[in-house]
């Protein structure tokens, strides 16, 4: 099932976000259509607040950036109550997009490498390290669950340039290939 994406000015975007255990109502089922949804939308990260849920669960699949980043981790990735528990020093920046923030993208600069924590679907827990593109993609849906979103990075400067596109996002103005609240 496609689900709505919720948008930039959404409450539940800015929400706190709570850990989820095996018995949350309906979780395989909210995890397919969460999928469903990304790949809908043709993106290539989804997490819980933008469809709604203020919960700690976000999935990525970087398959179509493939041709693009040889060193992409391919496929479907599910990241439950996760926990970055480290970063690194080293910063790269680069330009970045998001389902919840349609038609705009700006350059964001994040740590280079990350260590996380986390339970995939099958509630195995990982810890693992990641680099390249693949720790961007999980650091930018890592901050939904922190109630940010790409655009707070970016300078004062650029946020005032983007200012009327955000507002129009908030206020429900802005055009959508898919389905959004
Ligand atoms: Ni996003």
């Amino acid at each position: 099932m496609i689900l709505p994406i919720y948008l930039y000015g959404q409450p539940v975007l800015r929400k706190e976000t709570e850990d989820i255990d095996k018995n949350y109502p309906g979780l395989n089922q909210l995890i397919e259509n969460m999928f469903h949804t990304m790949d809908h939308a043709e993106g290539i990260g989804l997490a819980a607040p933008q469809v709604g849920l203020p919960i700690r669960l976000f999935v990525v699949d970087g398959t179509l950036l493939k041709e693009d980043m040889p060193d992409m981790i391919e496929g479907r990735h599910v990241f439950i109550n996760p926990e970055i528990v480290e970063e690194s020093d080293e910063k790269v920046s680069y330009e970045e997009g998001c389902l919840s923030v349609p038609g705009v993208h700006e350059k964001v600069s994040r740590p280079a490498e990350i260590t996380i924590t986390y339970f995939d679907e099958n509630w195995e827990k990982h810890t693992d390290h990641f680099t390249g593109f693949f720790a961007r993609m999980l650091q930018h849906e890592y901050d939904h669950l922190e109630g940010h979103v790409f655009t707070d990075h970016i300078s004062s400067i650029r946020r005032q340039m983007i200012s009327l596109k955000l507002n129009k996002i908030s206020k429900g103005k802005a055009s959508c290939a898919y389905k959004t609240k």
